[in-house]
C-alpha cells in the first residue's frame, strides 16, 4: 500500500507516528496537506488600535492550554493568601525559576499576592490538578485583604521547608520559591521566582527513574477565556529527531 505523504514525509517515515496521533476526530479533520491546500482568509486583529479592549480574552483564549499558579503567600499579620494565576509557566531549570502575572486591579493597586510579596519576597506555587481545580475556583474570589481564602474553600495547609508560606496540602506537589525579581510593565506585575524545594505526592514521584509519573498527575489546564478548563488525560508521545 502507497504511504500517505505528511508534508514533504511520507507518514511511514515519520518517527514513532501513529495513526491514532495524525489524524482523530477532535483535531479537525485536517491533516497538514489539507491545510496546505485550503484557502483561509486570515483577520488582523490590532492590540493597539481597533481591538485593543479584547487583550485579554483574545489572547487567553488563543494561548491555551495554560498551568495555572496556585500562590500561597504570607500577609505581615501571618495570614495565609491563596490565589490561582494562569499567566505562569516555568521558565528555565538553570537556576530552577517560574514567573507569573498578578496584573493590578482596576484602581491600580497590587493585587494581594503581589502586595505580600512585595513585603516578604517569598511564595508557594501549588499546582491544580482534576481534584483540587473546583477549590482552586473559589480561592479566586476577592476578599478582603487578610481574609484568607484557604478557609472559606475548606482547604488546608502544611508548613514548607524553606520559605515561610505554607503550601496546600490538598495540591498534588508545590514549589518553594523566593523572590528573584518583579518587573513592572503597565499594569502587569510578572514576579520570577526561584524554586528551592518541590514537594510533590510520593506515588507522583519515580524514584528509580527520578521523573514524575505523568499517567498519575491529572493536572489541568486554563483554557478560553472566560471560564473554560481542560484536562490533561490525553497525551501522546512525539519523538524529537535526532
Ligand atoms: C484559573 C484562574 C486563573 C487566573 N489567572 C490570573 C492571572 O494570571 N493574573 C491575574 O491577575 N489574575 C488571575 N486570576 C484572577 C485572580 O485569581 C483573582 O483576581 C484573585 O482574587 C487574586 O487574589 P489576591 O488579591 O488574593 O492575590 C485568575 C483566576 C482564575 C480562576
Amino acid at each position: 500500500m502507497k504511504a500517505r505523504r505528511v508534508g514533504k514525509l511520507a507518514r511511514n517515515q515519520i518517527p514513532n507516528s501513529s495513526p491514532s496521533f495524525w489524524w482523530q476526530s477532535g483535531n479537525g479533520g485536517l491533516d497538514l496537506p489539507a491545510i496546505q491546500q485550503k484557502q483561509f482568509q486570515i483577520m488582523e486583529l490590532d492590540l493597539e488600535g481597533r481591538h485593543a479592549g479584547r487583550a485579554y480574552a483574545l489572547l487567553s483564549s488563543l494561548v491555551t492550554p495554560r498551568p495555572i499558579a496556585w500562590v500561597t503567600t504570607l500577609g505581615p499579620d501571618g495570614v495565609v493568601n491563596a490565589a490561582p494565576f494562569s499567566f505562569f509557566n516555568v521558565l528555565g531549570a538553570n537556576p530552577p525559576i517560574v514567573g507569573f502575572c498578578p496584573g493590578d486591579r482596576e484602581d491600580g493597586t497590587p493585587k494581594d499576592t503581589a502586595r505580600n510579596i512585595r513585603l516578604t519576597h517569598e511564595f508557594v506555587v501549588n499546582l491544580v490538578d482534576e481534584t483540587t481545580a473546583a477549590a482552586m475556583n473559589l480561592t479566586a474570589a476577592t476578599l478582603p485583604y487578610g481574609e484568607s481564602e484557604l478557609k472559606s474553600a475548606g482547604l488546608t495547609t502544611a508548613p514548607s521547608s524553606v520559605v515561610k508560606p505554607p503550601r496546600i496540602a490538598e495540591s498534588p506537589a508545590s514549589l518553594e520559591c523566593l523572590e528573584w525579581g518583579t518587573l513592572q510593565i503597565g499594569g502587569n506585575r510578572l514576579v520570577i521566582g526561584l524554586v528551592k524545594r518541590i514537594q510533590v505526592r510520593d506515588e507522583l514521584f519515580d524514584p528509580q527513574t527520578q521523573r514524575i509519573r505523568s499517567e498519575l498527575f491529572h493536572v489541568v489546564g486554563r483554557m478560553a477565556s472566560p471560564n473554560w478548563y481542560c484536562r490533561t488525560t490525553d497525551r501522546f508521545e512525539m519523538k524529537r529527531p535526532a
